[in-house]
């Protein structure tokens, strides 16, 4: 059985004092996390106060990105060892943001894959998908190239553990999500790529999110489709009332 998980991506927004507030505001509200998993990832400046106010224990505090070494002069980074210290379980890798405007590779995210996972936490790791080529018939081939890139030697037993978020870029805070069956159709072709690599074992354990435009109307319908295991949220994440909402999807 895949528990189900709820992501919020707060991208660089809130100071110090706003997510003191949304802590108070959720941190006693949210379910055991053996039920429905709800998880933020919030910049790494932040990421101390959250756990301070994390009362119940029940949200996963996660990071947004790491580097890829656990330190050395890399100025301006953030070391995955230092996170893993911190008992930050998720880092997102890979996100569109970071692959357009940071440049990120597949290499660079593979690293930061192998990263993450030496330092005993999980990847989430987003794939994204242009309307560009998905008008060109691309789709397939791009996607499945950075899920198959992002994890280049990466064991059976890691996979298995792995987090993986399907993002089309054109959904990304635009306010238009993909149909509840497109978003489907990336999750399973992200899960029929694991399979190919893995075997279905794994691909069956390992779970994959929707994100791009989810909000607290459309979610019960995303979280319906049989490939669909949760969704990471930027916009409707930032909001304590959108964010429970958002947890408390009808079933
Ligand atoms: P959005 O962002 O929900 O605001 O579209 C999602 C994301 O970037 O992960």
């Amino acid at each position: 059985m895949r528990i189900p998980l709820i992501a919020g991506n707060w991208k660089m927004n809130k100071s110090i004092e706003d997510a003191r507030s949304f802590m108070q505001a959720v941190s006693d509200r949210l379910p055991e996390p053996a039920q429905i998993e709800t998880a933020i990832a919030a910049p790494a400046i932040l990421l101390e106060t959250m756990l301070e106010m994390n009362s119940a224990n029940h949200l996963r505090i996660g990071a947004e990105n790491c580097y890829y070494e656990d330190s050395g002069a890399f100025t301006g980074e953030t070391s995955p060892l230092a996170l893993s210290e911190m008992g930050i379980p998720y880092v997102i890798v890979g996100h569109s943001e970071r692959r357009s405007y940071f440049n990120e590779t597949d290499d660079i995210i593979n690293r930061k894959v192998h990263a993450v996972y030496r330092n005993h936490m999980t990847p989430i790791l987003c794939c994204d998908e242009t309307m560009g080529r998905l008008e060109a018939g691309e789709k397939i081939h791009w996607v499945v190239s950075q899920v198959t890139g992002a994890l280049k030697d990466i064991s059976d037993d890691l996979a298995r553990q792995l987090v993986i978020a399907y993002e089309p870029s054109w959904a990304i805070g635009s306010g238009k999500s993909a149909s509840a069956d497109q978003a489907e159709e990336g999750c399973y072709l992200i899960r029929q790529t694991i399979a190919d690599i893995y075997g279905d074992d794994v691909a069956n354990q390992m779970r994959v999110l929707y994100g791009g435009s989810v909000n607290p109307d459309n979610i019960s319908e995303i979280m319906a489709k049989p490939n669909i295991d949760g969704v990471l949220a930027g916009g409707a994440s930032l909001d304590a009332k959108t964010f429970l909402q958002l947890v408390n999807y009808q079933k």
